[in-house]
């Protein structure tokens, strides 16, 4: 059996604290000090190595691992563990000089330079030659020394490079139609190649979708993606095998980026790891910031099985590279952090340890920022290491969702190709809304995949679920029929795995499930805003939806001109087997969302964390040791809640009341956890509709 975070948890006595730790930055003098206040603000692992590939292998052929055998053991003597990364994040200029073509190629033809970091294309050979060479020295070096904890294979697979247009990835391309179609007849159905005449005779005919004249062939955009997602799965591979036979008792982890990142399916990597890391920052333009680190943290647990996972990197402050790089106010930091370890997570940890002098992120905050230990914010770093000793119970611990969101990052891919209804409908807005009402209900939710295993599940929500493969559509069909509740939002089921509609009217793949067909499609523009009967506002998509079995809920009150006639359906429900199926033919905002997400929920017998004010986020932890309610506040005023327990770290417990300040986070050991979110009960009581 492969190592897991249990492992990681259990040498470290609790939850893991720190970030990453670029000493190749510093001077030698200042390494000691960094142990030293480290271990002053309670951090217990450190990320080492993600850059260091030109300071171990500073010229072909010559390494020097000095500065790593030196920090490792400066580590070790501190009790610091160590999250050893593979330096293969940033091949250093010596690489891209000797091999010229191992650089990426963007779409219209230009070879990237050398100059920033990922300067490398996922399919070349000369690349793999040398991050292999690199990974197993590093391995066999590495595998028995005290320190090492973790294996922290490359860092953001595809952040910077995941699509390259070159040659060689052109070959490679082939190669993987090959293996995955084995005859061009295949491909040309799957593309729909009689379209434009783009039929392919022999295999060399076919190129990665460059830009062209017109718009691309959709199938082979979509499959582009796959390929590039898989060719840099294919060096996740080696690399991690590598490891492996080094060092089979570590457990091997990579830094995924959850909803940031579109470019990599980020499922395929957290199956080929022990343990699943995320990356989260907070987009300082949104006011809902919060929900889009709940989302991410859920979906980190989805990628773990319901396991708990890290949160390899998030700030303590502002980062870098948002159109303004807001400071995190005070208090935020822990707020998220303990938002994190709510959801699931059993270690925080940041980038960075020390904030930079030079370099492109030397405006990136930092655990040590510029201001130094006297500083808020290595004072309120310090203040969440002891924090987290005092919570370190909780680890283990897992978060069980009453509902399942589903999220796919093929249906992100295809939805947002070229030449759609409308360029409006980004996937990730349909499936915040969704997300979103169900977090101001306080119902907690594993974000999975569509093929995934649901039985479990009370509720099951389908957002912006444009692709749907007959497969995931049978797993959809088959939930409701035994019994589930499940909601699909508008355009959902639309095409099959190659971005074909499925065959017949609208929603193909879920046709009968919903009791409806979709006559016609109706984008709204951008200025356009029509009603429903309850007065609520839609923007951007409507449906002209025609019943074939299923009851309106909820119908519009003026269509856009030649749209659904008043009382036409908008919200739909539809008895179907032992469950029922839920439509919305309209966008609809998370306000709107909301009364509909409660009737599912109602009736489907799901029950929220705990009952709270407005603004106040509960979530549950719950496993042998206990169960931890955890009660975030995002107001600006002092809640209490009731609860049932005694309070962990120094939080204000009063006959049964926890009292919450604003921007406060407190956490409850329960005597008796109630039968809501994270303790699922056996059988569903039918509620009524709201
Ligand atoms: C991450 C990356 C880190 C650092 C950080 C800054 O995407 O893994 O190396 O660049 O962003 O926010």
């Amino acid at each position: 059996m492969n190592p897991s975070l249990a492992d990681l948890t259990r040498r470290l006595g609790g939850i893991a604290y720190g970030g990453d730790y670029n000493p190749e930055q510093w001077p030698r003098e200042t390494w000691a000090e960094d142990a030293r206040l480290m271990r002053r603000a309670g951090v217990n692992l450190v990320t080492l190595g993600v850059f260091s590939w030109s300071r171990i292998q500073p010229r072909p052929g010559v390494r020097t691992w000095d500065l790593l055998d030196e920090v490792m053991d400066l580590l070790h003597r501190h009790g610091i563990a160590v999250d050893l990364a593979t330096p293969t994040a940033a091949p250093p200029p010596w690489f891209t000089r000797m091999h010229p073509d191992a650089r990426p190629v963007t779409a219209s033809g230009t070879r990237l330079a050398q100059g920033s970091r990922q300067v490398f294309c996922p399919s070349s050979p000369a690349y793999a030659r040398a991050a292999d060479a690199l990974v197993a020295e590093l391995a066999s070096r590495y595998a028995d020394h005290p320190a090492l904890a973790l294996w922290h294979v490359h860092n953001e697979w595809g952040n910077h490079n995941a699509l390259c247009y070159c040659d060689t990835s052109a070959g490679a391309f082939r190669a993987w139609l090959r293996d995955r179609y084995k005859t061009l007849d295949a491909v040309n159905e799957a593309w729909g190649t009689d379209f434009w005449s783009q039929r392919y005779g022999e295999w060399e005919e076919i190129d990665p979708p460059r830009d062209t004249t017109a718009f691309r062939n959709p199938g082979q955009e979509l499959d582009y993606r796959r390929f590039s997602s898989d060719a840099l799965l294919e060096r996740h591979r080696a690399e991690t095998a590598l490891l492996r036979r080094a060092a089979p008792h570590i457990p091997v982890t990579t830094n995924l980026m959850g909803t940031l990142e579109k470019k990599v399916d980020g499922y395929a990597f957290a199956a080929e790891c022990d343990a699943v890391s995320i990356d989260h920052y907070l987009p300082a333009a949104d006011p809902g910031g919060h929900i889009d680190l709940a989302l991410n943290a859920d979906l980190a647990r989805g990628m773990a099985a319901g396991r708990p996972w890290l949160l390899m990197e998030h700030s303590t402050s502002a980062v870098n590279w948002q159109p303004v790089n807001v400071a995190k106010r005070p208090g935020e930091t822990r707020r998220n952090s303990l938002t994190h370890l709510a959801r699931g997570a059993d270690g925080l940890m940041f980038f960075q340890w020390r904030q930079s002098r030079a370099g492109a992120e030397k405006w990136h905050s930092a655990m040590l920022p510029h201001a130094g230990t006297d500083s808020r914010v290595f004072k309120e770093v310090t203040a969440l290491g002891a924090e987290l000793r005092s919570l370190r119970e909780v680890a283990g611990t897992h978060v069980a969702g009453d509902v399942a969101v589903l999220f796919d990052w093929h249906s992100w891919w295809a939805l947002e190709l070229q030449a759609r209804p409308s360029g409006e409908f980004r996937y990730l807005d349909a499936v915040r809304d969704w997300y979103e009402a169900l977090w101001r209900l306080n119902v907690t939710c594993d974000v999975v995949a569509p093929g995934a295993d649901l039985t479990s599940y009370r509720a099951v929500v389908a957002p912006g679920l444009y692709l749907l493969s007959g497969q995931d559509a049978g797993n959809l069909t088959r939930y409701v029929e035994r019994g589930g509740h499940l909601a699909v939002g508008c355009f959902g089921g639309v095409v099959d795995a190659y971005d074909r509609v499925h065959p017949g009217a609208h929603p193909g793949a879920l046709r009968e499930t919903l009791g409806l067909v979709v006559d016609e499609y109706l984008p709204l523009r951008p200025d356009d805003e029509v009603r429903l009967e309850d007065g609520t506002g839609v923007r951007q998509w409507a449906e002209r939806v025609e019943s074939r079995g299923c009851r309106t809920v909820l119908g519009f009150a003026d269509g856009p001109e030649g749209g659904p006639a008043r009382g036409g359906p908008a919200v739909t429900r539809h008895d179907f087997g032992q469950g029922v199926g839920w439509y919305t033919a309209a966008r609809l905002s998370a306000d709107a969302l909301l009364p509909v997400v409660r009737a599912l929920c109602d009736e489907a017998g799901v029950t929220p964390a705990a009952s709270t004010p407005p603004g106040v986020e509960a979530v549950r932890r719950v496993g042998g040791k206990g169960s931890y309610l955890f009660l975030i506040n995002h107001t600006e005023d002092t809640v209490s809640v009731a609860v049932d327990g005694v309070g962990l770290a120094d939080a204000e417990i009063l006959e049964g009341e926890a009292r919450v300040p604003p921007g406060g986070v407190v956490v409850v050991r329960e005597s008796t956890p109630p039968g809501g979110c994270g303790t699922r009960r056996s059988s569903a009581p039918r509620g009524v509709l709201a």
